[in-house]
């Protein structure tokens, strides 16, 4: 669901935290040009037969299977029942759970825009069918347009917004600029697509248009001299980036089901707080040059209007307008039903009954494609169910339960995800370890990791154990050189976002493009099959060398003796979002306590380092009622950051250590509870915080106490 564009990346490089302190001191130090590569370590025998299992040529094969057929949320019962005939086929048990959820299709949309002259300027709204890639013309192939959006019309002035952030409409006003009554045109990037839409609506805008922007494709574009899709690696000037809508920081799901399951009978609440009342539409850059041209020279240029993300690549100025009389006219209809969606599911039972793994992966996509989002993660998946045979079929069986989960419904919402931990809420919180999700698994050679602390050491101890694209480097070297040490902070925007919710530790791998990659044309039709064997990853070694790292990591986490968490890098990580909660309060200028925060921290960070150390004692006298023990605690303390009663108008998010920003959708924010008061100025509420996530994490380090 969500992609990392370059501005995205060279955000990365200064902005995400080290794996820990160990990892900083020994790789730091040293200059990336000078580093030596760094040695493969060496494999357990079921490490190798899982790695030899694994080829490039059948994931290309799942990989055509799943980017050539209809996949939106609920259509595609055939490609459900197929996926867990894969698993079954190579020894997992599996099944399909469905849900009953709320969802609406595209029927028809339309825009124009009209000049003072009289004369009109109609978007082509369609992206382009090349001869070159056959899915681009299927003839089931999906319209462009925004999930859940709002059947409506609208005809008015309209104005740029930038990015749509609340801060970007603080500064139109501040500008005097005109809103309410207007349509707002808007540029991707920044926060999640439905808070764009959510702000216009807040700011009595009657309509809003969203358009791609060179700007996220940094130097490889046309306009640099690159050749376009499918001739180059530049995006096709068509390109448009469907996607949802929902207020997906107020809650996930199905809309109509907030806390309890889809079911065919279940209660359902009213939607309206989570979907736009104002109807949305996506569009192209080519389509998007002459709307914004229209506001050149009227109100304030984009650079005086001095807000990040607000100024694109494209030949405009970015001027907020209105132009007086020139309108814009748009309609939006949709259809909405209730309907089946299906999540695959395959289990190896373990032989310890109360400890799970879960895996993860969406299966739904936007287009008839989705090489990268989610058939990379798909093809990996079934490639990773076959590596799992190959080791049952030696008589081998996990510690510790693994469950292999192909989800539904995901692009509309993390539907099928968060139905399912609905459903499973007491078997899950009581059982599971960690989650494990993939969804782009591939739409470039550069690996990506985000996770909850503990994960941090074993992910990167596994990056060692594999070579990456078949080239003489460790999967660790090319990481390291890509984003210096960093793991990303869980937010949102993909199927782990229900399972850290509810207190369960998780880990999000992928693999996407750098600053000289080809362009992947995210939630568009070019992200095919055709583009991913010519451009993406054209002898599918990315997915490969993807593959094996996830069986890897799942298998270290099914079947160690011990389970692989580093607790003491949690208390370095706490520490370190307290240092930026102090920043945050700074600057603020408001006075907080933060007294009892930093000594539950400290009691966390003491509680670490003691079950670490029971930990190392209970592995070297192999005292297997101390394992367990340990491993329970370590199954377990995650639990205690979980609140009752969750954020102030968000009941569903109720981590209180990280959440999607409010206004975010995307990029977490770590305390959320209290750097959110603060940032709407309520101190008092903020106070109220401090002493929940203080108790929080004395609860967590109780769980851990020794
Ligand atoms: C990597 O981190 C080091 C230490 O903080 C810093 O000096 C260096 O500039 C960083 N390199 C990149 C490429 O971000
Ligand atoms: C489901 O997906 C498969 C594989 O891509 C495809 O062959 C089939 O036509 C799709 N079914 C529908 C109803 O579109
Ligand atoms: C709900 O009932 C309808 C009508 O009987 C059926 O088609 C659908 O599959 C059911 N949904 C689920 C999730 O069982
Ligand atoms: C009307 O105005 C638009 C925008 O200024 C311009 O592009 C177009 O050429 C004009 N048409 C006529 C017929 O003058
Ligand atoms: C992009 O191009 C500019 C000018 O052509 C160059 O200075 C810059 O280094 C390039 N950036 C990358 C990441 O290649
Ligand atoms: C940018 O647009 C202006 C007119 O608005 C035009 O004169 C100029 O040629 C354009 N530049 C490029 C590089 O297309
Ligand atoms: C699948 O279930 C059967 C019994 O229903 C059981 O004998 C078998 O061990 C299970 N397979 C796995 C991989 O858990
Ligand atoms: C697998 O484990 C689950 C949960 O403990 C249990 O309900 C189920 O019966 C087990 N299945 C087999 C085949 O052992
Ligand atoms: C790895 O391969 C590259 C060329 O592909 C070569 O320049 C480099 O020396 C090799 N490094 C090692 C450690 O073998
Ligand atoms: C698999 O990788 C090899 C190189 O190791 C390559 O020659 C082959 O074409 C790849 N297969 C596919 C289907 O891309
Ligand atoms: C708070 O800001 C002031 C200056 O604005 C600075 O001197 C001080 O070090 C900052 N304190 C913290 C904890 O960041
Ligand atoms: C602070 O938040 C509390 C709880 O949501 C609310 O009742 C109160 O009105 C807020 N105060 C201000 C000044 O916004």
């Amino acid at each position: 669901m969500w992609h990392c564009g370059s501005q995205c990346l060279a955000f990365i490089a200064f902005s995400l935290t080290f794996a820990n302190a160990r990892l900083h001191a020994q790789f730091v130090q040293q200059s990336l040009i000078d580093r030596p590569n760094i040695p493969l370590s060496a494999l357990t025998s079921e490490e190798s037969i899982l790695i030899e299992a694994i080829s490039n040529t059948s994931i290309s094969e799942w990989s055509y299977y799943y980017t050539h057929g209809l996949h939106l949320a609920g259509k595609n019962l055939t490609m459900a029942q197929w996926t867990a005939d894969r698993w079954g086929e190579n020894g997992w048990n599996s099944s399909l759970v469905s849900y009953q959820v709320y969802l609406n299709y595209p029927v028809d949309k339309s825009l124009s825009v009209t000049y003072p002259n009289g004369s009109i300027y109609q978007p082509s709204l369609e992206e382009a069918v090349l001869e070159q890639d056959e899915t681009t013309g299927y003839p089931n192939r999906i319209p462009t347009f925004h999930g859940y959006s709002a059947s409506g019309a609208a005809n008015a002035e309209f104005v740029y917004v930038g990015q749509g952030q609340q801060s970007d409409f603080a500064r139109l006003i501040e500008l005097g600029v005109p809103l309410e009554g207007k349509i707002a045109v808007s540029k991707y990037g920044g926060p999640f697509r439905g808070l764009k839409v959510k702000n216009a609506q807040e700011n009595g805008m009657m309509g809003v248009i969203i358009f791609t922007d060179t700007i996220d494709d940094g130097n490889i574009t046309e306009a640099n001299g690159y050749a376009a899709y499918p001739d180059g690696p530049a995006r096709n000037p068509s390109a448009v980036q469907r996607g949802s809508v929902l207020f997906l920081s107020t809650y996930p799901g199905d809309p109509t089901t907030p806390g309890w399951a889809s079911k065919n009978g279940s209660l359902r609440a009213d939607p309206s707080t989570v979907l736009p009342r104002i109807p949305s539409i996506p569009i192209s850059y080519a389509d998007a040059i002459p709307i914004l041209a229209a506001l050149d020279g009227y109100g304030t240029p984009g650079p005086e209007v001095d807000r990040t993300g607000w100024v694109g690549a494209l030949n405009v100025s970015y001027s907020t307008g209105p132009a007086p009389g020139t309108t814009m006219s748009m309609t939006n209809l949709m259809e909405t039903t209730y309907a089946p969606i299906w999540n695959s599911i395959g289990i190896i039972n373990g032989t310890i009954a109360d400890e799970t793994i879960v895996i993860g992966n969406h299966r739904d996509a936007w287009i008839i494609g989705g090489a990268a989002d989610p058939n990379s993660g798909s093809a990996i998946m079934v490639e990773l169910s076959k590596a799992f045979g190959s080791l049952l079929s030696t008589g081998w069986r996990p510690k510790r339960n693994i469950v292999l989960a192909s989800w539904d419904g995901e692009e509309m919402g993390l539907l099928g995800s968060v139905e399912f931990v609905e459903e499973y809420a007491p078997w899950l919180t009581q059982t599971v370890v960690s989650y494990v999700n993939i969804d782009v698994g591939a739409s470039g050679p550069w690996p990506f990791i985000e996770a909850t602390p503990e994960l941090h050491t074993l992910a990167m101890d596994i990056m060692q154990k594999i070579v990456w694209m078949d080239t003489n480097r460790t999967m660790k070297d090319v990481w390291l050189e890509y984003t210096n040490g960093s793991f990303g902070v869980l937010g949102s925007g993909s199927d782990y976002t229900a399972f850290v919710q509810r207190g369960i530790g998780s880990i999000d791998i992928s693999a996407g493009g750098g600053p000289t990659d080809p362009v992947y044309q995210y939630h568009s039709n070019f992200d095919s099959y055709h583009w991913m064997s010519t451009f993406g990853d054209p002898d599918f070694l990315t997915h490969k060398s993807m593959a094996q790292y996830l069986s890897l990591l799942v298998y270290n986490l099914a079947d160690q003796d011990a389970i692989q968490f580093d607790v003491p890098n949690y208390a370095t990580q706490l520490e370190k979002y307290y240092e930026d909660l102090l920043s945050t309060i700074n600057s603020t200028s408001q006075t907080l306590d933060t007294s009892s925060l930093r000594s539950a921290i400290d009691e966390f960070s003491i509680s670490a380092t003691e079950v670490q150390a029971l930990e190392e004692h209970a592995v070297e006298t192999s005292d297997h009622e101390l394992l367990t023990i340990v491993n329970h605690k370590y199954r377990d303390f995650q639990r205690g950051f979980v609140s009752q009663g969750g954020l102030p108008n968000r009941e569903f998010y109720r981590h209180l250590i990280f959440a999607p920003g409010i206004d975010t959708g995307y990029a977490a924010t770590t305390y959320p509870g209290i750097t959110e008061a603060l940032q709407a100025g309520n101190s008092s509420l903020a106070a109220e915080f401090v002493r929940k996530t203080a108790d929080a994490i004395l609860t967590a380090a109780s769980i851990i106490k020794v």
